[in-house]
């Protein structure tokens, strides 16, 4: 079976690489956030240095994603729509934020089924953050 495709029963977490897949997705996403004049707007909500949201994107999705919950062993429930309240999120942060992790997707060459369904559902996630209008 070496080099087969995993078994459909495997979490978006295995399919990612592990742990190592996690970590790579969301520093390419960050990076690409801190790189790219097209994202510069969600970029200014964050805090001068990114090192503190890699690590909690990162502990939040391997829970997510099927792996070990390791924001919820720090913090406990996530409540995310009420940790975003403080930034203005509208229709042009949800779509900055799902634009850049779709090319961090990409440039990790993640197999387009399971890049698709992770577009998906970040999509209900990010739309589900707006808090203001436009
Ligand atoms: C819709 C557009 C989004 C914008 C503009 C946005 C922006 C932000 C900002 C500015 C922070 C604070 C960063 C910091 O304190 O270092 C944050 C935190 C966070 N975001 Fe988002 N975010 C968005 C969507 C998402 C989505 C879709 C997810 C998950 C799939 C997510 C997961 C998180 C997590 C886990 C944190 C850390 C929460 C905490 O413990 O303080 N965000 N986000």
């Amino acid at each position: 079976m070496s080099g087969a495709a995993p078994p459909p029963s495997s979490t978006p977490y295995e399919r990612l690489g592990g742990d190592a897949g996690v970590r790579a997705l969301v520093d390419r996403f960050y990076d690409l956030m801190d790189l790219e004049p097209a994202y510069a707007g969600i970029r200014a909500l964050h805090p001068a240095t990114l090192e503190g949201s890699r690590d909690k994107l990162y502990w939040f999705l391997s829970g997510w994603l099927g792996g070990p919950d390791l924001y919820q062993s720090r913090f406990g429930h996530p409540r995310l729509r009420a940790r975003h309240l403080p930034y203005a999120i509208g229709i042009a942060e949800r779509d900055q934020w799902l634009a850049c992790m779709a090319l961090a997707l990409q440039e990790l060459a993640v197999e387009p089924a399971l890049a698709e369904r992770l577009a998906q559902a970040f999509f209900g996630t990010a739309d589900w953050m707006r808090n203001k209008g436009g």
